[in-house]
């Protein structure tokens, strides 16, 4: 059995308003390449290959203009629409038959990862049988999300979403693993005060069951979320500080399936034809190693 991945990329992203208006916030660029391509190159980290993009209906052909069926990545995309935001919970429903009798991986559409170890933690997560897995990060503003709540011995006891006095600074990150119950606990949960299907809820039922693992991801690590201008422009200027220094590239999803031999140099090769911006070159340099 495998791990199916899937990209919500719903929602609609007011916060950023006027920006986000007429453009779908995960195809907005985080320097030099569009957002969905930092969830979508965690996925491919991870080892997923069958990967669902969630997203508005008036935005799921632009999706299929940047990303099409995948074949040229090796991998396979699909698409479903999520009409209007009833929340992540929500992904699993839509998502029920791509799922089938799987585990999944959901990762949200506006999340960036970057860390030396990730791909090892996602290896470790990836070959869990049962339960969910998610990982919890620190921050400075933890009202704004899911937030743990720890036990005198360090155990994780509470999750709640966007508490006004948040039991930690521990918050959950965008990144969940799960065994197929998702799906029956997704649908067995009932909407919030805001009207979405909290993935609060379902963690908690997990937690409830005694089968939630929570990985914390270290001070190594960055975690970003992009809901305002300011996370936005500082994201661009994280990844372009990282990849200017290094010459290396951070979410780019041609290198890595590259990497992972799921596509040929010659392949590789035909994705740059015609292409002259440095995003190209760099992967032109890669082909030739
Ligand atoms: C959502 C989740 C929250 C989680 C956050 C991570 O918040 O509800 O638990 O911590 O994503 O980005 P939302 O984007 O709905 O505000």
């Amino acid at each position: 059995m495998g791990v199916k991945g899937i990209i919500l990329a719903g929602g609609k992203a007011t916060r950023l308003y006027p920006v986000t208006k007429a453009v779908c916030k995960q195809l907005l660029p985080v320097y030099d390449k569009p957002l969905v391509y930092y969830p979508l190159s965690v996925l491919l980290l991870a080892g997923i290959k069958d990967i669902l993009i969630i997203t508005l209906p008036e935005v799921k052909e632009q999706f299929k203009n940047l990303l099409d069926d995948g074949k040229q990545l090796g991998i396979s995309i699909y698409y479903e629409e999520q009409k209007v935001p009833a929340g992540i919970g929500e992904a699993f429903i839509i998502g029920e038959d791509f799922i089938g009798k799987e585990r999944v991986c959901l990762i949200l559409g506006d999340n960036i990862f970057y860390g030396h170890g990730l791909p090892e933690q996602l290896n470790i997560a990836m070959k869990y049988k049962e339960g969910a897995q998610i990982f919890a990060y620190y921050v400075s503003n933890p009202h704004r999300y899911g937030v743990l709540g720890f036990d005198e011995k360090g155990r994780v006891v509470s999750i709640e979403e966007k508490p006004q006095i948040p039991r930690s600074k521990w918050v959950v990150t965008g990144l969940y693993f799960y065994d197929n119950d998702v799906i029956s606990i997704a649908k067995s949960i009932k909407p919030s005060l805001r009207n979405e299907l909290e993935i609060s809820d379902i963690n908690r039922v997990y937690l409830e069951r005694g089968k939630l693992k929570v990985s914390f991801l270290g001070r190594g690590y960055a975690w970003l979320d992009i809901g305002t201008p300011e996370a936005l422009i500082e994201a661009s200027m994280f990844i372009k500080t990282i990849e200017d220094r290094q010459g290396l590239k951070v979410g780019c999803i041609e290198e890595i399936v590259y990497r992972l031999g799921y596509i040929t140099k010659e392949q590789l090769l035909k994705l740059t034809q015609g292409m002259g911006t440095p995003y190209f070159e760099y992967l032109k340099q890669i082909a030739q190693g």
